[in-house]
């Protein structure tokens, strides 16, 4: 006999309500509710792959209604607090249902993956305009989020963007969870295509809605190798259990809308797929390639992906290397409690003062903060360093207890049995949730695993080509991270290489802009897949330098404290004395312009208010919140608060 479950989804003072039945398979094998929620198109948070990690797919069930589901009850209280465990909170991802029960599960608000904004390259302007003749579309699938431009071929303007998550984040956050789903599950490949197909689909229907146009007659998409071949329903068994430099990887796929279930115009549309270089280097890097031109070079150039997978590519005019890293979703807001993607609600840049007594900060959409984004976390890192709240290893000055409350032992960890110290970032009285935002050592530790697989990933990179750090001529930053990046703060905390900050470069979305020119120019398209048959891929899984490389990488900013001069002159107070300076300068300035310090302070005030209200109507107008370096895009102001 079946069972039912009646989801009560919550979603902004709504409530919907969708009853699922659950096969007598699925109750055989104990799925998850989470699972049985993703097949029935139910988003529930998941950033730990159904591990019982991240405290994401929460739901409530009655208390008297437990007793109809199988509970993993010792993992639910190492990730729950007790207190919301007695007020009916379970982990989607920890519970199945018995047999021949009928369940209602509530599903809150806090569980549902929100709607995400575009975010686009730099390379491209959208300009608002109807379409006389045919349209192409180009089109980056992300592991978490897709983006699209709408482009009007008889000139090739961009003349509109769209920007989802992608439908298969409730398979799994990461890429090995979704291969292993579609090579572990009858239709499962059926599944994974139809989830992605779809988000792209009402990115279609939303275009043609907006922009008249005959129909959609070529499609650029571009994605790492795993995306791409799930978007083609391809067997992603060579991916994973293959060589690493399997030819197959390198082809450009080309097929037809309609083949991959693509509609609203787009049915006869070339669809082109950007070859990759590599089994987890794929399109979105070969695009990365095509927007930087490194292949133009006569120096040599790096390109830093940052995601889930951070890609990193070597090279120049002469010759490219390149080597993917497993860099996990800390920066995009998983595996880090107070993590949060980049939108409404979330703290994107900090400062602390007096002996971490004080917290400045500032929040997405002015709103009460929920949480903390990827670029949010770099700089509380960098802020926890500078005032030493924290060491090398990420572990929390305990003396500083006596300075400042913000500094506590964690009592969830402690209900846990675990000596875990955290700091409170903002207060629960200032909070959407009213409990407090807080980074702990455990957190920490996550987010230092991520930068150290990247960090390390460029160093073995320099190590396999012989090439020195100070050989570069440009770093090009890539990723939707990328955009919002506080490029400081990253090279101090030891994700970026310290160098002259004049060498790097934003490109933003590369993935999808790379799509863009290979749509509008034939020859991008044919340099894409000279690049991909030419370019040297280093596996770091079998690299012995990588491993060493890493371990270096896993303190802040790095083992090897020289290739860091940045924070060494902090450390010294080279660059409070600097700081100093540069004020006593002002001041003397002021003076000579005979302005009294009063009024120059008023004038720097006013000058601040004026940018501040200028960021907050950038901020509140744009739909395409984007940053470039330190730069609000289209927009000379400064962002550093
Ligand atoms: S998905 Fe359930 S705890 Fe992470």
């Amino acid at each position: 006999m079946s069972s039912k479950i009646l989801f009560r989804i919550q979603k902004k003072g709504e409530e919907a309500l969708k009853e699922v039945v659950v096969t007598d398979e699925e109750i055989s094998s104990n799925e998850s509710i989470l699972s049985i929620a993703a097949k029935h198109d139910i988003a529930i948070s998941n950033f730990c792959n159904g591990r019982g990690k991240c405290g994401r797919c929460k739901i409530i069930v009655n208390l008297d209604e437990q007793e109809k589901l199988n509970i993993n009850k010792d993992v639910l209280l190492k990730a729950l607090k007790q207190e919301l465990i007695s007020r009916g909170y379970l982990l989607s991802c920890l519970v199945s249902v018995k047999n021949n029960v009928s369940v209602e599960v509530i599903v809150p608000s806090e569980s549902i993956e929100s709607k995400y904004e575009v975010l686009s390259g730099k390379a491209v302007k959208i300009v608002d305009k109807q379409i006389s003749g045919d349209a192409g579309v180009a089109i980056d699938i992300g592991t978490t989020t897709i983006a699209s431009y709408l482009v009007d071929l008889s000139d090739n303007s961009v003349v509109d963007s769209e920007g989802s998550y992608n439908g298969q984040v409730k398979f799994g956050a990461d890429v090995m969870t979704r291969m292993n789903y579609v090579l572990e599950n009858k239709d499962g490949a059926e599944a994974l295509q139809n989830a992605v197909v779809s988000t792209i689909n009402s990115h279609l229907k939303n275009f043609s809605e907006r922009k008249k146009f005959k129909k959609i007659s070529k499609i650029v998409v571009s994605g790492n190798t795993v995306m791409t071949y799930l978007f083609l329903k391809k067997d992603p068994k060579e991916i994973r259990d293959g060589r690493y430099d399997n030819p197959n990887f390198k082809k450009p796929y080309i097929v037809k809308g309609r083949d991959v279930h693509l509609s609203y115009g787009a049915e006869d549309a070339d669809v082109y797929c950007v070859p990759g270089l590599g089994s987890y280097v794929g399109g979105d890097i070969t695009s990365d390639i095509i927007i930087s031109e490194i292949f133009k070079e006569e120096k040599i150039c790096l390109v830093i992906d940052v995601g889930t997978n951070g890609e990193i590519v070597l090279g120049n005019k002469e010759w490219l290397a390149t080597c993917a890293t497993s860099a996990g979703p800390a920066f995009e807001g998983g595996e880090v409690k107070c993590g949060m993607r980049a939108m409404k609600g979330a703290i994107d840049r900090l400062r602390i003062n007096n002996y971490g007594n004080e917290v400045i900060y500032r929040v997405i959409g002015n709103e009460p903060p929920k949480g903390i984004c990827g670029s949010g976390l770099i700089i509380l890192i960098a802020e926890l360093m500078k005032n030493k709240i924290i060491d090398s290893y990420g572990k929390f000055n305990r003396k500083l207890m006596e300075k400042t409350k913000r500094l506590r032992k964690s009592k969830f960890y402690e209900e846990q049995g675990q000596d875990v110290y955290e700091y409170v970032v903002v207060w629960g009285d200032e909070t959407e949730t009213k409990e407090d935002i807080t980074i702990s050592e455990k957190d920490l530790q996550n987010l230092k695993y991520t930068k150290a697989a990247i960090f390390a990933g460029v160093r073995t990179l320099l190590r396999n080509t012989g090439v020195k750090i100070d050989e570069i001529d440009k770093i090009f930053i890539a990723g939707g991270f990328g955009n919002f990046l506080d490029l400081e703060s990253a090279i101090l905390v030891g994700l970026f290489p310290d160098v002259e900050r004049e060498k790097y470069k934003f490109i933003g979305n590369g993935s999808l802009d790379g799509a863009y020119k290979q749509l509008i120019d034939e020859n991008a398209r044919k340099k894409a897949e000279e690049i991909a048959l030419n370019v040297t891929y280093i596996d770091l899984a079998t690299d012995g330098n990588f491993v060493d490389e890493y371990n270096a990488a896993l303190a802040f900013p790095h083992a090897r404290t020289e290739l860091f001069p940045t924070w060494l002159k902090f450390e010294k107070g080279e660059i409070e004395k600097e700081k100093e300076k540069e004020e006593k300068k002002e001041k003397e300035e002021a003076v000579e312009k005979k302005e009294t310090p009063k009024t120059a302070i008023l004038k720097k005030e006013t000058q601040l208010s004026k940018e501040v209200q200028k960021q907050k109507e950038i901020l509140e107008k744009s739909k395409m919140y984007k940053i470039e370096g330190f730069k609000l895009e289209g927009d000379e102001l400064e962002i550093e608060i």
